[in-house]
């Protein structure tokens, strides 16, 4: 019942934000959800669209973007990180607009020498402007198995998870005058590519070329997300869906936010709003929210 109450309240409101798009929940054939965009080959779908693997070697990376562009939801995808020595190299995993003033919501995935932890590197773009990272280890080998990484966006909230463990929140803070991404669609990007110059150890440890070709691993993509009509017809919007209610209007009840504690007393490796020193006239104002 109160999902129904829930649903019925905020319908109105999805109808008038994203009157132009469409709900969509998808799940199953990757070669439905996305378009390998470079990498000449070294991308892949498998087993009927099942899984998708990129890969990396001294001439090039490998990289896929989403067919649709999503204006709020939660998008899940299960990734199993390059093995071994995954030294200097990237996977990124985020959610895109286009142009100068673009908005961008980053999972990013540094390497590291095989047995040293993998950082898991997250930001958040409004209007062009990023600068609030938020740097993690894990509590599990990445590459041993895959795992889920999800980001619900919707326009309260931006929260990141690992398999269902919300590590990092960032709140609506048009309030205090921080511009949030709310208008202008994304499509999901990712890609595996070398950046040696400053991924592991701050660039200190190169790729070593000869463990290439680097792998990661994808399956299991789900959006529950307001995707651009293709038709532009606008008969239709998000409040269609009976699941819609479930993330649009999401926030972290105490159980996920005690989760949330313990991933950034324990994990957490960098907080752009504890760093004085690169903030010296003040740290960003959404900082000083509650
Ligand atoms: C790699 O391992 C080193 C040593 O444990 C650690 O300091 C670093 O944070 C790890 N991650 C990256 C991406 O450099």
């Amino acid at each position: 019942m109160a999902s129904v109450f829930c649903s019925n309240q905020i319908q109105p409101m999805i109808a008038l934000m994203v009157g132009a798009f469409l709900v969509a929940s998808a799940a199953g054939n990757l070669n439905q959800d996305f378009d390998i965009t470079w990498g000449d080959g070294r991308a892949k779908i498998l087993n009927s669209g099942e899984l998708l693997t990129l890969s990396l070697d001294k001439a090039s990376g490998s990289g896929f973007q989403s067919k649709k562009e999503y204006l709020f939801g939660k998008i899940d995808i299960q990734l199993k990180l390059v093995p071994g020595n995954s030294a200097g190299t990237v996977t990124a995993y985020y959610l895109s607009s286009q142009g100068s003033t673009h908005d961008e919501i980053d999972f990013e995935f540094l390497g590291n020498l095989s047995g040293d932890p993998y950082i898991l590197h997250t930001n958040i773009f409004s209007q062009g402007k990023g600068n609030r990272e938020q740097q993690f280890y894990l509590w599990f080998n990445p590459t041993a198995d895959f795992h889920t990484y999800s980001i619900l966006w919707n326009p309260q909230r931006i929260i990141f998870s690992v398999d269902g463990t919300p590590i990092r929140e960032y709140k609506n803070a048009e309030s205090i005058g921080v511009p949030y991404p709310k208008n202008q669609p994304m499509r999901l990007y990712s890609s595996l590519w070398n950046a040696d110059d400053w991924a592991t150890r701050g660039g200190l440890v190169k790729t070593d070329w000869t463990q290439a070709p680097f792998t990661a691993s994808y399956r299991n993509f789900n959006a529950d997300a307001c995707v651009q009509s293709s038709s532009g017809a606008s008969s239709s919007s998000c409040a269609s869906s009976s699941n819609t209610a479930n993330w649009f209007s999401e926030e972290l009840d105490t159980t996920r936010q005690e989760r949330l504690k313990w991933v950034q007393n324990n994990y957490m490796i960098y907080n752009y709003c504890t760093d004085i020193k690169r903030f010296p006239q003040g740290l960003l104002p959404e900082c000083n929210m509650s």
